[in-house]
């Protein structure tokens, strides 16, 4: 019944919303550029980058009732001929195309010259992040954000809900009427009309992480619009509440499983040929508390737990090899901070504290905003907590069920904006207007490692499961590391191949790099 009345709503949306589009034909969004780049933009970014603003609607089925500056970026294409627009997200969610761009002016390759001399590559920081009217919450109540592994008992449970609730509210005071609509329904719209102002008579796309929900979003509200798709790292909205939880944190868990196999065997990981098991599992056990030796000019936490460490062990295993631009370590260097924390120095696996006004927490704060809205929580009470917490430490005794979805199944207990884009399965009669069977013109590429440490393989395979008419092509990678097109490997090539001459892989091929 509940579901019914869910796919009412969204009915109604949508229908409104085609309206606004056909109304647009007499208005089309424009974007205002500015050369060069103002707010300092210009020095952080590579030459040739173009930073626009359009006006959207903060409450897209409420035009009049307030609007806001999306902040766009452009770089185009260097090649010779003509060239299409690739919009691009990097997931979090919390992630803004103003801090990628940041990274390729640190120097890293992350879009291919292929790519680059064929696509104008486009930018936008998300509603609520970076530049588009970023989330602002207390950085001191952020700073006292209890342990996930804590709130399964009735005092920790208070503590927790006491956090989420004046955390919450401090972002709602600051931020004003938008974080009431950060779902990502509201964000595809607001690209929707980017590429209305861009003229781009198809929506062509590469999103990593939960950049595919946006992705996938975006396939379900406008299937005609639809170009070629790539969703590298995949999210399969129909897990939600504990199957959430355990999808990532099985998936986490295999993935440390082979971080150890490596350090096994390979003389570069800092505690080959010790009991790299029993370090991590003495360092993550109940109870482990070690010392940080934080600076002022790098503030974190002076104490570091082990569900800190475990914590900050995930993203850290994000991409086996360094890439320095976008601040990866790689797993060399995690071993050696494993090893530092061993000597009894935890300090980088410490939690870097909020500071007031600092732009990188924004990604912080919108991260629970979007995902408050699009997946809520299933938890009501110490004893809901206490039951998810026995799943995840019997499933994955390593990392105790500890993972992002587990963040945000605690985290988003008692948040004050309503769950207005609840996890459900992608619309079958909306899904069965995407072209196909697959060609050249318009599909959707699902890439996945089989050991990705936050996006499980299960997902990449359910959200082909929505995906009918054979408008979809699976790509497997046969590794670690979290998504696949920024290692610059053959997934690398494969995807760059689709979105630049339209060749698709053979479905469920299997590539080694
Ligand atoms: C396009 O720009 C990239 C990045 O600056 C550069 O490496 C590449 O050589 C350029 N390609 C052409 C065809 O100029
Ligand atoms: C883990 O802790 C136990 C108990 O203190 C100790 O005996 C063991 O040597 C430790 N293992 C490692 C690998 O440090
Ligand atoms: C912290 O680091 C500073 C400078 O590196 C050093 O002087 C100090 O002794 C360290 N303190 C601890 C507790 O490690
Ligand atoms: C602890 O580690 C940090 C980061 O590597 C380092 O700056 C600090 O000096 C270390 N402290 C001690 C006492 O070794
Ligand atoms: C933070 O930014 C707000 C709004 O721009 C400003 O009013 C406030 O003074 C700033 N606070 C600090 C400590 O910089
Ligand atoms: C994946 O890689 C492993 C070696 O790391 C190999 O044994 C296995 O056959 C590969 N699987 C596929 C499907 O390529």
């Amino acid at each position: 019944m509940k579901r019914l009345l869910l796919l009412l709503q969204f009915t109604s949306r949508a229908v409104s919303w085609s309206h606004t589009e056909r109304d647009g034909a007499h208005t089309r969004p424009e974007i205002t550029w500015t050369t060069p780049c103002a707010n300092g933009l210009d020095a952080k970014f590579p030459a040739g980058v173009e930073c626009g603003t359009l006006s959207v609607p903060i409450d897209h089925g409420h035009a009049h009732e307030g609007s806001f500056n999306l902040a766009i970026f452009r770089l185009k294409a260097n090649g010779t001929g003509p060239a299409r627009s690739l919009f691009f997200n990097t997931g979090g969610p919390g992630g803004a195309a103003s801090t990628w761009f940041e990274a390729m002016k640190r120097g890293g390759q992350l879009w291919s010259n292929k790519m680059l001399a064929n696509y104008d590559i486009i930018g936008v920081d998300p509603r609520g992040m970076g530049y588009s009217n970023p989330i602002v919450c207390d950085p001191d109540i952020f700073n006292t954000k209890p342990q996930l592994l804590d709130s399964g008992d009735n005092v920790g449970f208070a503590k927790t809900l006491a956090f989420n609730k004046a955390f919450g509210k401090s972002c709602l005071d600051k931020t004003g009427m938008l974080i009431q609509f950060m779902d990502s329904v509201s964000t595809i719209k607001d690209f929707e009309l980017v590429r209305q102002a861009l003229g781009s008579d198809k929506f062509h796309y590469y999103g990593m992480s939960y950049g595919t929900v946006l992705g996938q979003t975006y396939a379900e509200l406008f299937p005609d619009k639809v170009g070629r798709m790539v969703l590298d790292g995949a999210v399969d909205r129909r897990s939600s509440g504990i199957d959430s939880v355990m999808a990532e944190a099985v998936t986490y868990q295999a993935n440390l499983l082979k971080f150890f196999e490596w350090c096994d065997t390979d003389p570069n990981c800092a505690l080959n040929g010790r009991d790299v098991r029993g370090v991590f599992s003495n360092l993550t056990a109940k109870g482990s508390v070690l010392p940080a030796n934080c600076s002022a000019a790098a503030p974190c936490r002076a104490q570091v737990t082990g569900e800190d460490i475990i914590w900050n062990f995930q993203p850290a295993l994000v991409s086996p090899d360094p890439l320095p631009a976008l601040g990866l370590p790689g797993r060399v260097l995690l071993s050696e901070v494993l090893a530092q924390a061993a000597q009894g120095n935890a300090t980088l696996f410490s939690i870097p504290l909020a500071r007031v006004n600092r732009s990188a927490d924004t990604a912080r704060y919108s991260y629970y905003a979007v995902a408050c809205q699009d997946y809520g929580t299933a938890l009501k009470t110490a004893t809901d907590v206490r039951r998810a917490l026995y799943v995840g430490a019997t499933l994955t005794p390593w990392n105790k069920g500890v993972c992002e979805f587990l963040d945000i199944a605690i985290t988003c207990i008692g948040w004050p904006t309503k769950l207005t884009n609840p996890p459900r399965a992608l619309d079958p009669a909306r899904m069965a207007k995407l072209p196909g069977p697959p060609q050249a013109a318009a599909a959707v590429l699902i890439v996945n490692a089989f050991f990705d440490p936050e996006t499980s393989p299960m997902w990449a395979t359910g959200l082909r499961e929505q995906i009918p008419n054979g408008a979809a092509v699976n790509l497997w990678r046969n590794g670690t590391g979290h998504t696949s097109y920024f290692l610059h490997g053959d997934t690398s090539t494969a995807i760059d191949n689709f979105l630049v001459d339209g060749t698709l892989p053979a479905d469920d091929t299997v590539l080694q790099s």
